[in-house]
């Protein structure tokens, strides 16, 4: 059999025909982009493996969900975008013969082993830049080979779950994600191409595309509603449509190579550094079986629409659109989407207005009640950049999650991982320091604290970071 990843082959048929021989399957994923395109790529494959299985999702993976699903009584349960970190707690219940667990996942695994563990970090590739959550579970369905056809039609959904992660942050996806690339490609269902990077191409009016783009930072254009019109107006080029403002997916080719041109001459005339300017252009993943100016077209914007409903307890909703649900499932996606861009952008100004508090070698703010838990990791992320929040510093972030228990989200820069960050391991420890866990990826990770250790959690990361970047 020809596989996406070569390493992976040997374990991913192993743990294909373990779920070929169960009874019953529960598929358990984790609440976000990744997690829901991982549930609907297994989901797919067990229904056409003639699988019988149910799904269940978690925002996060602990004893209490352990014991739940355990006593689900199915003899197997697939974790997909969990399970590696909470390999302990789910070994215990394997040994007691509750379940045998199948796992396909891409965090740091914890100190434990099992079986039918499908983790690219067991095999020398990178968790978090090379294979996602949704790339493992790519690479068991395609292990899992149905009696029609060999799913390589699921690779688009595996794109927008390496997306939906960031691994796609320096441009494009490279490793094991660029095979599943390939293999999209190839099946028809993915195209790739070099394109302006910024967010929002298929369905933001032009002005609102420049406007809400910040990464690269164009004064003048980012975060100026009237200096982005001005910017367009002054163009020799016609871009409304009776009176409404076209978006950058109506434009021509020849449009757009206006467009982008004039968007670095004026990002060059501004001072924005060189390599800044480069991250202008990137690589983009569209689903081709998708309609142009939709979300879904996109595989970043597909991501957000699944980030809008599975961060809110609606990830039946996300699954629902995965799995080709055009009707009820997207209107409500839209629906949730509209109130996950205000509060990101609510967040990120909050954020912003308010400060971060520097220590030596961490910058961290505590939003409290004001921005969700479930957010306030892509709300630091994004903030990390803006106004007063330095790139060269990890960033953490503190929610309220109950009365008792406070969420932390960190996230860091490949430049700073390859310094030596590792924040997963900074979010475990430090965390369970004070009585909490946690973990996650080098570059990104997060944990859950007994409320009130807040000050000890962060004189602790400082210093582990220290050590870490020394
Ligand atoms: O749980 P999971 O692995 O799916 O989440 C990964 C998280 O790490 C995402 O929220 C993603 O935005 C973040 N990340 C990041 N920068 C990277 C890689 C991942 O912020 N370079
Ligand atoms: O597309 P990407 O995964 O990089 O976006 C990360 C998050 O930032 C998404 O949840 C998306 O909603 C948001 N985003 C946005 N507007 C932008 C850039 C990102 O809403 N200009
Ligand atoms: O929640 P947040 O977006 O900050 O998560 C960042 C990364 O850390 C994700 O990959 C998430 O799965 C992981 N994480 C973890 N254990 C926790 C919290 C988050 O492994 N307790
Ligand atoms: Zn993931």
């Amino acid at each position: 059999m020809d596989a996406p990843i070569p390493d992976l082959a040997e374990r991913a048929a192993e743990c294909a025909e373990r779920l070929h021989d169960a009874d019953g399957v529960v598929l358990a994923s984790h609440i976000d982009a990744d997690g829901l395109t991982s549930a609907a790529i297994a989901a797919s494959a067990l229904e056409r493996g003639r699988i019988p299985f149910e799904t269940v999702f978690s925002k996060q993976l602990g004893e209490d969900e352990i014991a739940e699903i355990a006593n689900m009584d199915r003899d197997v349960v697939l974790f997909t975008d969990f399970g590696s970190g909470q390999l302990d707690i789910i070994t215990e219940y394997e040994q007691s013969g509750d379940i045998t667990p199948v796992i396909a996942d891409h965090h740091q695994p914890a100190d434990a082993e099992t079986e039918y563990h499908l983790n690219p970090l067991l095999f020398g590739i990178n968790g978090a830049s090379e294979l996602s959550g949704a790339g493992a579970s790519y690479a068991l369905a395609r292990a899992l080979e149905p009696e029609d056809g060999d799913n390589r039609d699921l690779a688009a959904l595996a794109i927008v779950g390496a997306v939906g992660d960031m691994q796609a942050s320096g441009g494009e996806l490279v490793g094991a994600n660029r095979r599943i690339v390939e293999e999209g490609v190839s099946a028809g269902v993915l195209e790739e191409a070099t394109d302006l990077s910024l967010y929002g191409k298929q369905t933001r009016p032009l002005p609102k595309l420049l406007e809400y783009s910040t990464d690269v930072y164009i004064p003048g254009i980012s975060n100026d509603e009237r200096g982005a019109m001005g910017f367009l107006d002054d163009l020799d080029l016609d871009l409304k449509a009776d009176g409404d403002w076209r978006r950058w997916v109506d434009l021509t080719d020849d449009e757009r190579q206006t467009v982008a041109s004039a968007l670095v001459q004026r990002a060059v005339s501004r001072g924005v550094p060189a390599e800044k300017i480069d991250g202008l252009v990137g690589t983009t993943y569209s689903l081709t079986a998708e309609p142009e100016g939709t979300e879904l077209r996109d595989a970043s914007e597909f991501s957000t629409l699944l980030n809008a409903t599975a961060r809110y307890e609606r990830a039946d909703v996300g699954l629902a659109v995965c799995l080709g649900d055009r009707g009820d499932a997207l209107d409500r996606a839209r629906q949730l989407l509209r109130d996950h861009r205000r509060n990101l952008s609510d967040g990120i100004e909050w954020v912003t207005s308010e400060g971060v508090t520097r220590e030596e070698h961490v910058q961290w703010f505590h939003a409290e009640d004001r921005i969700r838990e479930t957010i306030v990791g892509i709300v630091a992320g994004m903030a990390v950049g803006a106004d007063g929040v330095d790139r060269g510093t990890p960033i953490i972030a503190f929610a309220n999650k109950t009365d008792e228990e406070v969420k932390v989200s960190s996230r860091g820069t490949h430049t700073l991982v390859r310094e030596g960050l590792d924040l997963s391991a900074v979010m475990g420890e430090a965390s369970r320091a004070v009585g909490g866990d946690g973990g996650g990826h080098d570059v990104a990770a997060g944990a859950t604290v007994p409320a009130g250790t807040e000050a000890e959690f962060i004189e602790l990361a400082d210093e582990i970071v220290a050590e870490q970047l020394s």
